[in-house]
């Protein structure tokens, strides 16, 4: 198993060195975190002269609700952005988010032995490359999925996992009372931290979407569940002659500052409104993006329907999405997709999966492109 590799390899590591020996091999992601976690659990065996075995890595597997609320609350106390802008002293630190620095301390020093932060001196913290993931202010920061993914309502819908498999309902729905977008709708807070969520992870992938995709001739776009505007945005700024239309709930539209920069001055509308019920009509081509894996497969087809129907008979339709591989083969969408089982009541599919709903759509899908990341690009037509 790749895993039992990757810990002989770390086990080979001499006592306190934490570099990994594969680093150099990949410059784009060093792979220090990933020996950070191997380290933990070699350090878990409780036979000190075996190596670590099947019992020490489920108990590192059954300790990732510490770090990940750890995360979320290292996230939500800015504690990334206070080291930035200097404060890194415990104490400092401690003042600046009302915490308990004792505490603190402990789960500060728990964070940095995961690769998460530097103690730079005693009580005295730095950022590491995996830490400055969390700043507010970085490209591609993950502090507002830290924030999401761990937030109480979702945390709380986790731990009725069990309500959803028993059911295949979102147990997110049942604990808070209200589905995934209406909660978000009625909660503004929550709200913003979703769509900020939306807007940081579209910047991360839309450079494989458009380097994938040839957009050449569009000259009109509807980006359908299109959040507050980055894919859109990024499209728009790649195709200077296109016009597009971002199209999403009303309450997530009413403020969109990316569309409305100069650059997309007149040549981009907005439009609230629900998919359920119908989308634009007439567009060259209509992107659906993550917005299918949200939803179940009835309101999914319905989505499509209403996409169908708005098309032109040259119209095409690009649902882009993460799919899960065939088989058990280890692919994060699957962490994703049991994500949206529970929180928003959808599926990560695979392709047999999404060939059933273009055809019960009447659209028929023409090509299927792996972006290289997590999404895949479904093209297709009216059958
Ligand atoms: C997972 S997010 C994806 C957002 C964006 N397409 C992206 O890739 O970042 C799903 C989006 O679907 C939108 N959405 C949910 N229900 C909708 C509906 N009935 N009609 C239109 N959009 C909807 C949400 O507001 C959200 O922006």
């Amino acid at each position: 198993m790749a895993t039992d590799k990757r810990i002989d390899r770390v086990l080979k590591l001499k006592e306190g060195e934490t570099t990994c020996p594969a680093t150099a091999k990949s410059e784009i992601r060093p792979s220090l975190p990933e020996c950070q976690l191997s380290l933990w659990v070699s350090s878990m065996t409780e036979l000190s002269a075996s190596p670590a075995g099947p019992v020490d890595q489920m108990r590192m597997m059954l300790a990732g609700h510490v770090i990940a609320q750890s995360l979320h609350v290292l996230a939500l106390l800015g504690i990334p952005d206070l080291i930035e802008s200097g404060h890194r002293g415990l104490d400092d630190l401690a003042a600046a988010t009302g915490m308990h620095p004792p505490s603190l301390h402990r789960m500060l020093t728990t964070l940095a032995s995961l690769g998460v932060l530097t103690e730079i001196a005693d009580g005295e913290f730095g950022l590491t490359p995996l830490g400055a993931t969390l700043r507010s202010d970085v490209k591609g920061s993950l502090r507002d999925q830290a924030l999401f993914e761990t937030s109480g309502e979702v945390w709380a819908a986790w731990g009725s996992l069990v309500y959803s498999l028993r059911s295949g309902q979102p147990s997110f729905t049942s604990v808070n009372k209200s589905p995934l977008f209406s909660y978000l709708a009625e909660h503004p807070e929550a709200g913003a931290v979703f769509n900020r969520f939306m807007t940081a992870q579209s910047n991360l992938q839309n450079a494989a979407i458009i380097q994938n995709y040839d957009f050449s001739g569009v000259r009109t776009l509807v980006d359908v569940g299109g959040g507050q505007g980055a894919t859109l945005g990024a499209i728009l700024g790649r195709y200077p002659e296109m016009r597009g239309t971002l199209f999403d709930l009303p309450k997530v539209v009413a403020n969109t500052p990316l569309i409305q920069t100069p650059e997309f001055a007149g040549r981009c509308d907005v439009i609230g409104g629900s998919a359920l019920e119908g989308v634009p009509k007439g567009a060259d081509i209509y992107v659906v993006k993550r917005v299918i894996m949200s939803f179940s497969d009835e309101d999914s087809l319905t989505i499509l329907r209403n996409c169908r129907a708005a098309m032109r008979t040259d119209s095409r339709i690009l649902v882009i999405d993460p799919m899960v591989p065939d088989g058990i083969k280890a692919h994060y969408n699957r962490l994703t997709d049991l994500l949206m089982l529970v929180v928003p009541g959808g599926r990560c599919r695979p392709e047999r999966e999404f060939r059933k709903l273009f055809d019960a759509a009447g659209l028929s899908i023409t090509r299927v492109i792996d972006t290289g990341s997590s999404n895949f690009i479904l093209e297709g037509t009216i059958a």
